[in-house]
């Protein structure tokens, strides 16, 4: 690992995604000794004017939700043991980045390297709108000159492919893709990095995973609040921007792509990107089939435009089942349902792979269901293999019963880290692999943004749901339609 003084600089410090995701993450790092604090030191900069001990106590505020071990780090901050320095100033004046640079330049002095190397790690927890202006200033004043300097942003990274496209020519100009970070917070969690060593480290998969055995794949996320606060944020974007664009069609390709030739992380990026491109000599051409109309339910909890940010005529969906289709050899006539919605009956997030009858079936099986590979992502992570079995007994009957993994029991007392930690690290380590390149990021807002656009100009209207339901009844008749047959507990 490379070693050296790093600085890793939060911009928009004195907000909520700093407050409840970067702080902590950074914070248990450290405490696990992935950071050291000799060499680390935290920047905070956003335009409030506050000390350093302001900022302090604004983060320690989360910490009941997050334990005892943040709150050895607020201790380890307060004794000066870790080390935070609070600069505020404009976003869009040289000003304040000026200072900065100086700060982070005195803090490299005094703890450089024998061989004077330094790191630094621009965190941009702020909206995309000013993401340009501010990556102008990182260049114009706070540029390392003595070893990398990185930039890591966060969704949503436009609204469309349009203005997607032009923000990433924004950011292109000035910073190389290896130095640009694109979080999807999805590639951090466990299950999900998890679907590549199940995929290409089993041999019972290798066969299996094909249009010849699976029937359909479901990719379903649930929430069961509401926007709750987030109505501004939330009715701009709507829930396939919020949830299905990035984090469902992320894990998609995982499911979907070809074997990559290493665990290199552009091997493993092309063969993400190849899900949506096939490269036919100069011919660059989609390979999943454009959304159509009646493979798409939309939905709105009843009470979503009670939100005083909410306009009450609001048409921006908090539910969407999509159906996607990929024409190559080895998913053709699968359909991959993508489902998200908010205020829902539960919260959980899942894949859930549903396989086609026996042949022959001489069990008449089918009256128990199918044969299904589950992940669950969230909460309580597992994966379970829903399978036929003889009913324990005398007769010979057949029943549905699982091959259970599930993590709590089997891996007792080990922690999972939180996403953002581990992405956090690999922008410290240069590992991209856990990053949506600009490539992948065009693709994604390729299929989504003719849809989007009938839906902001209301050409597709949302069915009203109650909250804490399962959502409109219309998506699982999708759901029925595409093949899907419901098994136990679905
Ligand atoms: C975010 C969305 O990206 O992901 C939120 O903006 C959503 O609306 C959140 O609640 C869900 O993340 P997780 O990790 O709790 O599934």
């Amino acid at each position: 690992a490379e070693t050296g003084c790093l600085s890793i600089i939060v911009l928009g410090a004195s907000g909520d995604l700093a407050k409840k995701k970067t702080f902590p993450a950074l914070f248990n790092l450290y405490r696990q000794r992935f950071i050291q604090s000799n060499e680390f030191h935290i920047f905070g900069y956003a335009r409030t004017e506050m000390s350093d001990d302001d900022l302090r106590s604004r983060i320690r505020r989360p910490i009941p939700a997050l334990g005892f071990s943040i709150f050895l780090c607020y201790i380890c901050l307060q004794s000066g043991l870790l080390q935070m320095k609070y600069t505020s100033g404009s976003y869009d004046t040289e000003e304040g980045f000026r200072l900065l640079d100086k700060q982070i330049s005195e803090h490299e002095e005094a703890k450089s390297s024998a061989d004077g190397s330094c790191r630094r790690l621009f965190y941009l927890a702020l909206p995309p709108s000013v993401y340009p202006v501010v990556c102008k200033m990182i260049k114009l004043c706070c540029m390392n000159k003595c070893g990398w300097t990185r930039i890591v942003v966060e969704k949503p990274f436009g609204k469309d492919l349009e203005s997607a496209e032009k923000l990433s020519s924004q950011i292109g100009e000035l910073f190389g893709e290896h130095q640009i970070y694109r979080i999807d917070h999805y590639l951090g969690k466990e299950m999900v990095q998890n679907l590549l060593v199940l995929r290409f480290a089993n041999r019972l998969f290798v066969p299996l995973w094909n249009r010849d055995n699976i029937d359909n794949v479901q990719i379903v996320f649930r929430e069961d609040f509401g926007i709750e606060g987030r109505g501004g944020y939330f009715d701009e974007y709507g829930i396939i921007r919020d949830i299905i664009q990035n984090h469902l069609l992320q894990v998609l390709c995982l499911v979907a792509m070809e074997k990559p030739v290493s665990l290199d992380s552009e091997h493993i990026r092309d063969e993400k990107v190849k899900v949506y491109f096939f490269f036919n000599a100069e011919l660059e051409s989609i390979s999943v089939e454009p959304i159509k109309d009646e493979e798409v339910v939309l939905g709105q909890y009843h009470g979503y435009r009670d939100d005083s940010k909410v306009p009450d005529h609001s048409n921006t969906p908090t539910f969407a089942s999509i159906i996607l289709r990929i024409h190559n050899e080895r998913w053709e006539g699968v359909p991959f349902i993508l489902k998200a919605g908010k205020a829902l009956s539960s919260k959980k997030a899942d894949i859930r792979v549903q396989f086609k009858d026996v042949p022959g079936d001489i069990f008449n099986c089918e009256k128990q269901g199918r044969n299904e590979f589950v992940m669950r992502l969230q909460p309580s992570e597992a994966m379970y293999m829903k399978l036929a079995v003889k009913q324990p007994g005398l007769e010979m009957s057949t029943v549905q019963s699982e091959l259970d993994l599930s993590y709590k029991q089997r891996y007792h007392g080990v922690t999972i880290p939180d996403a953002y930690e581990r992405l956090l690290l690999d922008t410290i380590h240069g590992d991209q692999q856990h990053f949506v390149r600009r490539d992948e990021l065009k693709a994604a807002w390729d299929i989504f943004t003719p849809l989007l656009h009938r839906i902001d100009k209301g050409e597709l209207k949302p069915i009203s749901y109650q909250q804490g339901s399962r959502g409109p009844a219309e998506a699982d008749e999708l759901l029925l339609r595409a093949g899907y047959v419901r098994t136990h507990g679905y």
